[in-house]
This record gives C-alpha cells, sequence and structure tokens, in this order.
C-alpha cells in the first residue's frame, strides 16, 4: 500500500485581513499550533490504518488497502465553510464545529474490504464514532459512492491529551475513479453540469457500481476454489 500524499502543514496564505482585532503574531502561533494538532490526528489514525493493512497481509497474504491520502483543509477553505454554515469566523469556532478540517481516503480494492477497515479501526477503544454516512448503501443522487466515517482520536502531548476528530472516506478503486472524474468535470464547468451530463455521470457510477460487485463476486469464487469448495 502507498501513503501517496501526507497532508503538509499550509501556509497562513494571506488570510490576516479576515482576522480583525486580534494580535497577528499570536494568531499565526494559534494556527500552526492547530494544523499540527490535526497533522498529529492524521498521523494516528494513517499509522492504524497501515498495521491493519500488513496484519491482514500477514495473514491472508493480500492488502486490503491499495492506497491512502489525506489533507489538512486549507485556511480558505476553512474559512468558505465557517461562511457558508454560518458559523463565527475563528480558530476556536473551527475546532468547535468543523469535522473535517483533518481528512484521510482510503483506497481499497473490494467492497467488503470497506466495512471490514471501517469495522476494524472502529472498535479500537480509543476510537471514538462520531458519524457514519453510506453512500454505498444509499449513493448520492449523482451516483457519488464512498462510505465516510467521522471518527475521534486521543493525541498525546507532553502535558495533556487532546481529542481529535477526522474525516475518513472510504472507496474501492473503482468509486475513487468515478468521483475523482466527477470531482474533476464539476470543478472544469463551475458546478453546472447539463442535465443530459449529470445523468450520464449517474450511469457511469452505477455501471462502475455494478463491475464492483462483478469484481468482488469473482473474488469470493476464486477465494472458494482455493479452498477446494467449488
Ligand atoms: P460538507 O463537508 O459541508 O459538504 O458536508 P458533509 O461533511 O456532510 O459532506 P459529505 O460527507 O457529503 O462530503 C464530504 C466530502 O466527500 C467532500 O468534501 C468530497 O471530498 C466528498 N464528496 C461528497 N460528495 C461528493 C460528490 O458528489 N462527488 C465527489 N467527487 N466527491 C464528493
Ligand atoms: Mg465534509
Amino acid at each position: 500500500m502507498i501513503m501517496k500524499k501526507t497532508a503538509t502543514i499550509s501556509s497562513f496564505n494571506g488570510m490576516e485581513q479576515l482576522f480583525t482585532g486580534e494580535d497577528i503574531n499570536s494568531l499565526k502561533r494559534s494556527f500552526f499550533e492547530m494544523q499540527h494538532l490535526y497533522q498529529s490526528a492524521i498521523r494516528e489514525i494513517s499509522t492504524k490504518l497501515e498495521i491493519l493493512d500488513d496484519e491482514f497481509q500477514v495473514i491472508h497474504k493480500r492488502n486490503p488497502i491499495h492506497h491512502m491520502q489525506s489533507r489538512i483543509k486549507s485556511i480558505k477553505s476553512i474559512i468558505e465553510k465557517l461562511n457558508r454554515k454560518d458559523y463565527e469566523i475563528s480558530l476556536e469556532s473551527a475546532k468547535a464545529n468543523l469535522n473535517d478540517i483533518a481528512g484521510i481516503r482510503v483506497v481499497c480494492y473490494y467492497i467488503d474490504d470497506i466495512y471490514m477497515i471501517a469495522k476494524m479501526l472502529t472498535q479500537q477503544d480509543d476510537i471514538v464514532l462520531l458519524r457514519v454516512t453510506d453512500y454505498i448503501q444509499n449513493p448520492k443522487e449523482n451516483g457519488y459512492r464512498s462510505l465516510h466515517l467521522v471518527v475521534s482520536v486521543p493525541v498525546f502531548y507532553s502535558d495533556r491529551k487532546e481529542i481529535v476528530p477526522v474525516e475518513i472516506q472510504i472507496r474501492t478503486m473503482a468509486m475513487d475513479f468515478w468521483a475523482s472524474l466527477e470531482h474533476q468535470l464539476r470543478y472544469k464547468t463551475n458546478d453546472t453540469v447539463p442535465l443530459s451530463v449529470a445523468k450520464e455521470l449517474q450511469e457511469c457510477a452505477d455501471t462502475i457500481a455494478k463491475t464492483d460487485r462483478k469484481m468482488q463476486s469473482i473474488y469470493k469464487s476464486i477465494e472458494e476454489i482455493k479452498k477446494g469448495n467449488l
């Protein structure tokens, strides 16, 4: 499994003007402390997932995870989201109101791997499951599929423990293929996709989902043959 992109601490990016009435240096310090906290939470969760993936390889001679990506929400997106949701614009408000400042995407081989990884992670006793959105059982209207979890994980510092939320998107390679292209198309067309195109995209998502289920069943048949049951 490859860790494709590690979240990097992003810069303050000229957003100072949006925070008024505060000492800019202490604001910058708080901002970097906050980024470090979310970066640490990502490391905690990534390590847990890597260990689970390695263990599965040792026992079953294959990896359930194809690759992972992670990101920390940029200050620009944090401000946009706080605005969109009508929350106060401050670092404290971001910490209190946003669950997706730290994000990890886990791309698996098979559909069953998704649920297995989700179960193995969330049953660990330092992890608290805060939210599950199953866009595989209930795909979005546009065809988007993935399992979304929000979990919290403790991060231990020299003198304290912080509980940090992390958004985890778990999907197959096929779901990732569709979501990446759809995201790019939407970005290129500024969110306005004609209805006929939207329908075609949704049909692609359905075809891809069907193929995903077929590949899963082929895998199961081969496992049965290997066990001598077929
Ligand atoms: P917001 O983050 O405020 O939008 O609300 P939410 O957390 O309830 O959103 P949701 O869980 O539906 O989506 C969070 C993330 O999932 C997005 O930032 C995307 O990365 C991904 N996602 C959700 N819907 C789509 C979609 O239709 N297409 C693609 N490509 N990605 C999606
Ligand atoms: Mg979100």
